[in-house]
């Protein structure tokens, strides 16, 4: 059956995975995200906070080509795109997305985070393009954080007014992106079916004190911020449960390690090359692999109503010593010793 991964000796096999939150970025690297990305899912799904924006047709369009052209020949990989979702848009600006393929609209409120300077004050300002969506049944991605509260409680004080919103839109489906908190997790555990939630590597491997409790590693830092034990354990045993309102979105988002190691570092964990092998060496730790495909190659794809991935993935028990840079990033895990790698495709 396609669902089910299974461990075989020393190696693991499951589903393509799907990447349901990606930033590829733009310019002369962007070629070698995709690329790296390629080699770990079936399909990812395209964050639009590129400059300028992906906001209409032409812009969806051509960034999607452009990803496209980055990959290997005969590479089956699927990039699904988003818009962003700005202030003053219409019902049509949002019919134009959907005619280019959308599977989603981003939300970040203003000021969230890395180019989200022009983003929305409240749902309430572009209640139109939220309407539009509900209409034709686009999912509302959203960063779920209310960027005038303080650092550790910007996932907590944004749910109020997600609250509100699914009670206006009760067919709107909505994942509320990169879940940090256990406040955030219970609160999607206990929202309605149209509430999913994207989960990161990052948030599941590791708190504050990996980040801040001995020297400052910048690489780890990212919005939402890595949180406490108790958060990052709320975000394990959720996945543990099995429940299929929690899929995997990497968040992978490259920043130039010269601009990550120089004050104002910008937020952003470069998950990509280790994501996969770091899951799951923490899923064998914890003994739980069998709720892996689920998590990584099922639930996403449900959500969104599209058809599972084809093809597998194979991981096998090598050992491998992360790089302290690939693609000129510091990836995750960086100068550290992973039980599981790739299989080369
Ligand atoms: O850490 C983050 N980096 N969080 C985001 O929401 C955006 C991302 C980026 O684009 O760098
Ligand atoms: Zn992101």
């Amino acid at each position: 059956m396609n669902t089910v991964g299974y461990l075989e000796g020393e190696s693991f096999e499951l589903p393509m995975p799907d990447d349901f939150h990606v930033h590829f970025r733009q310019g002369g690297a962007m070629a070698s995200y995709v690329q790296r990305h390629a080699a770990s899912f079936g399909r990812a799904m395209a964050m639009p906070n590129t400059l300028p924006p992906l906001i209409d047709g032409p812009s969806i369009e051509s960034y999607r080509s452009e990803i496209l052209a980055a990959l290997p020949r005969g590479s089956g990989f699927q990039a699904l795109m988003t818009f962003k979702i700005l202030p003053g848009m219409d019902k049509k600006a949002v019919q134009a997305c959907a005619a280019a393929g959308v599977v989603a609209g981003k939300y970040y409120p203003s000021g969230a985070t890395t180019h989200a300077g022009d983003g929305p004050r409240s749902f309430r300002q572009v209640e139109e393009v939220l309407e539009a969506m509900e209409a034709l049944d686009l999912v509302l991605s959203i960063h779920g954080e209310a960027p005038q509260a303080s650092t550790f409680d910007r996932e907590k004080a944004f749910l109020p007014s997600l609250e509100s919103l699914i009670l206006r839109h009760p067919r709107l489906r909505i994942v509320l992106e990169h879940l940090s908190s256990a406040e955030a997790v219970s609160f999607v555990a206990g929202g309605p079916e149209t509430l999913g939630a994207t989960i990161t590597a990052h948030h599941l491997l590791f708190t504050l004190d990996d980040m801040m409790g001995g020297n400052l590693d910048p690489h780890l830092f990212c919005k939402p911020v890595i949180k406490t034990e108790k958060d990052r354990r709320a975000l394990l045993d959720v996945v543990f449960s099995g429940s299929r309102k929690f899929f995997f979105g990497s968040d992978s988002a490259p920043h130039e390690r010269a601009v990550k190691e120089k004050a104002k570092a910008p937020g952003g964990v470069y998950s990509a090359p280790t994501a996969l092998p770091a899951l799951v060496s923490l899923f064998e730790k914890e003994g739980r692999l069998d709720v892996l495909p689920g998590f990584l190659s099922a639930f996403g794809a449900d959500f969104y109503r599209l058809p599972r991935t084809s093809g597998r993935l194979r991981l096998v028990k090598k050992a491998w010593e992360v790089p302290q840079e690939m693609d000129g990033v510091v990836p995750m895990c960086a100068n550290t010793r992973i039980l599981w790698s790739l299989e080369p495709q």
